[in-house]
């Protein structure tokens, strides 16, 4: 049995293998063919902060699949007063086959996969994203971008940025990163992608410039500066990523064909402008619509892996 917990758990053709599912279950779908790989199976879905995005494209995913999911919020769980994590996962696990989780510190979601009966997915914490980076190769794939692509990611060192880098050292391809000073990636999350990169050939190139990053990128990506749970820090961190918006002026310094991507909730004005959002909108709104696929081929191969 796996977990999908980050994407550094996992080689370069098992993330293929997952990816191939979702193309073929999405080419399914998209004939409205829903072939039930996960017939009567239950996801439960642990939400310790908001979203759209992963809620909906969880749910209806697992519909389509066959099965049913059930959203719980933390505030409605016995979990939200104080019932410790590790009964709640011995608890729930031994009722559904496969559960999500959003939450803050990454540790708790290792502590929950240790404690649980069945795969634990990562739907958001605060060191990583991946099921969103597995959406958005998807997309790079469908745009024609994941043939030694450069991607530029400017902006916070967060989640985001962190799941984007093992996602290209295990691919293989150019990554620059530029943060604020400040703002930098967490150095451990770093060196263990470096070392992946050596095996693999990617480059991962870190510095504070927007503008050297986006400089001949294939793909340009960026994420909102205030994450969730750091709202008390918004008007420091307005001020200091002056200079970070994505904007038509930066957009220029990347290749001609070049892909905006945004995992979404995007905030016009700050990480990125209305002009470029609006200009990149159609590849945006296909990696919004990835999510679905994308978690779907993930799913039905943790089912396979289980045997
Ligand atoms: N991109 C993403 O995870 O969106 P939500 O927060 O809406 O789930
Ligand atoms: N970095 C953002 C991503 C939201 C999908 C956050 O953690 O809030």
């Amino acid at each position: 049995m796996r977990h999908f917990l980050k994407l550094s758990d996992f080689s370069k053709d098992e993330l293929l293998e997952m990816i191939n599912l979702a193309i073929k279950i999405k080419k399914e779908t998209k004939a409205r063919k829903f072939v039930p790989y996960l017939e009567h199976q239950t996801l439960g879905m642990i939400f310790e902060k908001s979203s759209t995005r992963t809620r909906v494209s969880f749910e209806v995913g697992i519909y389509q699949l066959g099965g049913i999911g059930l959203f719980l919020s933390k505030n409605d769980l016995q979990l939200g007063r104080g019932e410790p994590l590790k009964d709640t996962a011995r608890v729930i696990s031994s009722m559904f086959d496969m559960i999500m989780i959003r939450t803050y510190e990454h540790s708790n979601l290792e502590e929950f996969a240790s404690y649980s009966k069945v795969p634990v997915i990562n739907g958001l914490s605060d060191s990583y994203h991946p099921v969103q980076l597995m959406a958005d190769y998807l997309t790079m794939i469908e745009l024609g971008k994941n043939n030694n692509p450069i991607v530029a990611y400017v902006g916070d060192g967060n989640n985001m940025a962190h799941s984007w880098l093992n996602l290209a050292a295990i691919m293989g391809f150019e990554l620059r990163i530029a943060t604020p000073k400040g703002y930098e990636c967490d150095e451990n999350i770093v060196q263990k992608a470096k070392e992946l990169a050596k095996s693999s050939g990617a480059k991962l190139i870190l510095i504070n410039d927007p503008k050297e990053a986006i400089k001949g990128a294939d793909v340009v990506t960026t994420d909102t500066w205030v994450s969730m749970g750091q709202e008390d820090e918004k008007e420091k961190r307005i001020k200091d990523f002056k200079g970070f918006m994505v904007d038509s002026s930066m957009m220029a310094l990347a290749k001609k064909d070049a892909i905006f991507l945004h995992c979404l909730p995007a905030y016009r004005g700050y990480e990125v402008s209305e002009e470029v959002f609006e200009a990149h909108a159609n590849e945006i709104f296909l990696e919004a619509e990835n999510r679905l696929h994308a978690q779907k081929g993930i799913m039905v191969w943790l089912d396979k892996q289980r045997g």
